[in-house]
């Protein structure tokens, strides 16, 4: 971030000082919102979503780690959220999890499509748990973004053939994505119900794993993504042409998943909120999606963006995703939580002091530095002492304020 983007926020935060007096109030229906105090941080609040209350505000952002063989988790996946967990972070979502194996964006990605993969992914959520982060895990159908070398490889992103190891991808119709890759095969309205019926099966998986939060992933051109925009879905039938039917698979997965958790679950939904596109997916299709899945139970909207259209003009800044969060949080009734380049301590305590999100969502600048909420507690907590894990803390006196 550059030196004035820093003196924005810096900026913005001062005005967060005056909106620190004020509370959120709480509309009918809704999970908790921002309840935000009188003084200190609105940041270091806890969420309580469900039965299931978060430490802070602060959410590590699902990160593919394309380091599974066979969809299993390894210890890589247990030091990634370990890390985290002990830098203080209050909500861990792991990866998008292929609900199927042909779900997978490539053939490393982690996987939760049979019971095998259990053991392995609750040694990612005890410890997590342990050291006080509540693990979450984000249930995915790569769709026709499926079958893709990972980043890694040579050649990143190019399809994987069958032959390869790769596989045919599906989607809502037989419509490329960009110009490699083979046609998706258009499914069958007895293939959707099977796909949905997997993202059940794998919601029961992830309560047994250990997690606490489960996310739908509906963002980004996969398949969920794929049924709502107009630029990737041309079906004909009750799945396509009217909103009514393009969100048919949307709401009726996010009901069967609901009705599979316990009740005490959070049940999130990641929506990619606006296409940038003229004749794409926009933001009041997503508040009115928004209001519909709240209806269902879900608790709360994972505000991102894009993925439908390779042209799409997307204004790339700080925060600048932060606007859909506000949006659907003021006029759909629902928690949001608010995601795409928040980096800096004041920048997130304003988002949540100025009620513009429930939650904040962090990706990259959680790779770069896994203690970014500890930082952010000596930035916006100067005097207390830090939530340091007691491994460290006896050896850090300065920390124990
Ligand atoms: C390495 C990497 C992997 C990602 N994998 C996922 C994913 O599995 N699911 C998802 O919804 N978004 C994924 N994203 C997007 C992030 O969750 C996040 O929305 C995005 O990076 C913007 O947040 P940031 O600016 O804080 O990084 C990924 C991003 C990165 C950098």
């Amino acid at each position: 971030m550059g030196s004035m983007d820093r003196r924005i926020f810096c900026r913005t935060a001062l005005a967060a000082g005056v909106a620190a007096a004020t509370t959120v109030a709480q509309e009918p229906g809704s999970a908790s919102k921002a309840s935000v105090p009188s003084s200190g941080s609105s940041l270091f609040t806890p969420l309580k979503l469900r039965g299931v209350t978060l430490r802070n505000r602060i959410a590590m952002s699902p990160m593919c780690q394309y380091s599974s063989d066979d969809g299993f988790a390894n210890e890589w996946h247990v030091a990634h959220h370990a890390a985290r967990a002990v830098g203080g972070v209050g909500l861990l979502i792991a990866e998008a999890t292929g609900v199927e194996p042909e779900g997978r964006i490539t053939p490393n990605c982690l996987g939760i499509w049979k019971d095998e993969h259990v053991p392995a992914l609750r040694k990612v959520t005890e410890f997590a748990s342990r050291y006080g982060a509540v693990p979450g895990i984000q249930l995915a159908h790569a769709g026709v973004k499926a079958s893709r070398h990972r980043p890694l490889h040579p050649t990143p992103n190019a399809f994987v053939t069958p032959e390869e190891g790769g596989w045919m991808p599906v989607g809502p119709s037989a419509k490329r994505y960009g110009q490699d890759g083979s046609v998706p095969h258009e499914l069958t309205v007895a293939e959707i119900e099977r796909i949905r019926a997997s993202f059940v099966a794998a919601a029961r998986r992830s309560i047994a794993a250990g997690f606490r939060v489960v996310e739908l992933h509906f963002a980004h051109g996969y398949l969920g993504h794929s049924f709502l925009s107009p630029l990737m879905n041309e079906r004909k039938d009750e799945y396509g042409g009217s909103f009514d039917n393009r969100v048919r698979f949307l709401l009726d997965t996010a009901r069967d998943v609901r009705a599979a958790l316990p009740e005490d679950v959070p049940l999130l939904v990641r929506l990619s909120c606006t296409d940038w596109t003229d004749g794409g997916w926009t933001l009041d299709d997503s508040v009115e999606a928004s209001r519909r899945l709240a209806q269902v139970g879900v608790d709360l909207i994972d505000c991102s963006s894009g993925g439908a259209s390779r042209s799409a003009q997307i204004p790339v800044g700080p925060g600048y995703q932060v606007a859909l969060a506000e949006r659907i949080r003021r006029e759909a009734g629902i928690a949001t939580g608010a995601v795409g380049l928040i980096t800096e301590p004041a920048q997130a305590d304003t988002i949540v002091a100025e009620g513009r999100a429930d939650l904040v969502l962090m990706g990259r600048e959680l790779l770069r530095d896994p203690h970014w909420p500890l930082r952010a507690w000596v930035a916006l907590k100067p005097g207390t002492p830090p939530p340091i894990a007691r491994e460290y803390a006896w050896a850090l006196p300065e920390t124990r304020g």
